[in-house]
């Protein structure tokens, strides 16, 4: 069994006061969530390279770029994000495998930037879209809603796809974003996730600390 790594995001947090957002969750995680959103990838649009500069956590940046073009910007996003996550400058992107013509040139420029390179694949999108690039990879990401907005409803139709990339890559760090929390958690570790996007459960709560406790059920 991978070790489960939970990655708050700051989608739901008050980007007015983001800094003291994110300490409230620090100790408690193990990455920071960053979705970055263009308005053409998806309908929403949140924020580049320059807010992320003013983030100040030790957390590693695990950076979702939802973008069109991603390769224009990998450099921008990596300098972005030594300046403010992880001071081991450890930090993962993604990009969505729907937003690449050329998948393996990107993944490869993510290496070559400093970054572990990652890929998400939509709800709708088979596996076979990352079959010949997969041991490349360090982590896969499964959306389990369609991007663009947090506080959508879990989409369970991908949990055998889950399963089926378990199988395929036992080592793979495997994330899922979209609709986690304390009701849908169990179903995606037993899938075989072990790296879980969180967004309104845990800037939501109440108590967003017993929040994250209640994800670590592996
Ligand atoms: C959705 C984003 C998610 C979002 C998750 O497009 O990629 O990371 O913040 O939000 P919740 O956890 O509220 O579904
Ligand atoms: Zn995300």
């Amino acid at each position: 069994m991978k070790k489960l790594k939970i990655s708050p995001s700051i989608l739901s947090a008050d980007f007015g006061i983001l800094n003291e957002e994110i300490a409230t969750i620090e100790p408690y995680a193990d990455y920071l969530h960053i979705d970055v959103m263009d308005g053409h990838f998806v309908p929403n649009i949140t924020f580049g390279a320059p807010v992320i500069r003013c983030i100040k956590t030790c957390l590693p940046l695990d950076i979702h770029l939802m973008i069109e073009h991603p390769e224009r910007y990998i450099e921008d996003f990596v300098s972005a994000a030594l300046v403010a996550g992880s001071p081991k400058g450890e930090m993962i992107i993604t990009v969505q495998a729907e937003a690449c013509v050329h998948l393996d040139r990107v993944i490869h420029q993510i290496k070559e930037a400093g970054a572990k390179a990652s890929v998400a694949l939509n709800p709708a999108s088979p596996l076979e879209m990352i079959e010949y690039v997969l041991y490349d990879l360090d982590q896969v990401l499964l959306m389990t809603v369609n991007p663009g907005f947090c506080g959508q409803k879990f989409i369970e139709n991908v949990v055998p796809k889950i399963k089926k990339l378990r199988k395929m890559a036992p080592e793979l760090d495997i994330e899922v974003d979209g609709g986690i929390n304390d009701k849908t958690v169990q179903m995606v570790v037993d899938a075989g996730a072990n790296v879980l996007v969180a967004g309104s459960y845990v800037f939501g709560a109440g108590d967003r600390v017993m929040a994250i406790k209640s994800l670590r059920v592996a």
